[in-house]
């Protein structure tokens, strides 16, 4: 075992620590097991060589701090900083970056970092908002009819493992392939909201009293909902071995693919007939905590879309061979597969009109978010004719909070701030 004394005689006639005497440092000893009672030393002069009460595990980490090699991984660094060094704003790019990516300054992407602000300044809990009321209509026996308990049910059941799948594909897939700490830092930023509402959806199953296993295994069970879950899992699943590299048309494609898939379908058009319906609920004065939490949970997922949106678009213009006619058709059939498939939820939640909406309505409402998001990503629209059924909708997210940086946009958030129906 290494005492004091071994150390001091080490220090005095040793070279260099190398990797060896790091290796015996750091190595569990069998005396370990009894650890000895810490020694006295002489005081000295030096704060350095103060060890005064110190046991054998402060001791040792003090050797190991001593040991640690400041050039360590360095090498990895060298290789990926096109010049070794401060990083310019021209180094940085979307994907495929050879910059240091621990150096956040200078932004290049200023937009992702106001992003993370604004996100920052919407802070908000689940437990934050008033749930007694729900409580009490969910439990009475004539407060809900039943298509709109249906809705409430197929709702939280959706959204409460779909946020899951989006936070998973951020973390396990998507943050080490973005190549730009100002965007990772809005990725962090929003995996952490997808938390909140995981919480916030498992807030509402549980004030409600409803059996969990049901609502936690409808994205298996239920056709409509199981059928959009599987959708998005299979973008995941492309580019989450941890083999997966970009740097290869197909690759790149294959990473592309992935934003549209997450950001244009699953939050961008997978959320709103749920959204809308719950919503709609609490503007007729029924289910309103439950309402505001969705709220809430809309105003960052309309800045979630955004910023995918500006992601995407970015990367076409840094890599415009990508967006090729096919990769165009392709981001097109993307966005009308999720369509359809939202078409087809609508249509298994409402049979029958309800809350002031029936499924054409929400059909037209789903082609018209689809044209916009068609037209986001600089296509063509799909659906001539169509307009907004649902216009205060669009007063909560379409004109307010869905104005991304390629469109301009200037909205002022803050903590706490509280949410206007009307
Ligand atoms: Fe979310
Ligand atoms: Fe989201």
């Amino acid at each position: 075992m290494l005492n004091w004394d071994e150390y001091g005689k080490e220090e005095a006639v040793s070279p260099p620590v190398t990797s060896k005497v790091k290796e015996e440092t750091l190595a569990p000893s069998t005396e370990a097991q009894q650890p000895e009672p810490p020694q006295q030393s002489e005081p000295t002069a030096s704060s350095e060589s103060s060890n005064i009460g110190e046991g054998s595990r402060a001791e040792a980490a003090r050797k190991a701090v001593n040991a640690i090699d400041e050039k360590a991984g360095n090498e990895e660094l060298d290789e990926m900083m096109a010049n070794a060094g401060r990083v310019q704003v021209d180094q940085k790019m979307m994907i495929n970056c050879k910059a240091d990516l621990n150096q956040l300054v200078p932004f290049k992407y200023d937009w992702a970092w106001q992003k993370y602000l604004d996100g920052s300044a919407n802070h908000w809990m689940p437990q934050e908002i008033n749930m007694t009321n729900d409580i009490v209509l969910w439990k009475s026996e004539d407060g809900l009819t039943e298509d709109e308990r249906v809705i409430v049910k197929r709702n939280l059941g959706f959204f409460s493992t779909a946020d899951s799948l989006v936070a998973n594909n951020l973390v396990l897939a998507l943050y080490r392939l973005i190549t730009n700490p100002e965007c990772r830092q809005y990725i962090l930023r929003q995996s952490l909201e997808e938390a909140i509402h995981t919480h916030a959806y498992q807030y509402c199953i549980e004030s409600l009293g409803m059996d969990e296993g049901e609502i936690f295994n409808m994205y298996r069970e239920i056709p409509c909902v199981a059928r959009k879950a599987s959708w998005g899992l299979k973008y995941t699943q492309e580019i989450s071995d941890p083999d997966f590299k970009t740097g290869t048309e197909e690759t790149d494609k294959q990473l592309l693919k992935n934003l549209i898939a997450f950001y244009c379908v699953l939050e961008g058009i997978f959320f709103y007939c749920g959204f809308t319906q719950i919503l709609s609920m609490g503007r007729r004065n029924k289910m309103t905590g439950t309402a505001e939490q969705f709220q809430y949970i809309l105003r960052d997922e309309s800045m979630h879309v955004n910023f995918g949106i500006d992601v995407i678009n970015q990367i076409k213009i840094e890599n415009p061979h990508l967006w090729d006619d096919q990769m165009k058709a392709d981001a097109a059939q993307m966005i009308l597969e999720g369509t359809e498939l939202e078409i087809q939820y609508a249509r298994d939640t409402m049979p029958r009109g309800v809350l002031g909406m029936n499924a054409s309505m929400m059909e037209e409402y789903l082609k018209f978010i689809a044209n916009r998001r068609l037209t986001q990503l600089g296509l063509d629209e799909e659906f001539t004719g169509v307009t907004n059924p649902f216009p205060w909708m669009s007063e909560i997210i379409d004109l307010r909070k869905e104005k991304n940086f390629f469109e301009t946009r200037v909205t002022e958030y803050q903590v706490g701030g509280a949410l206007n129906w009307e």
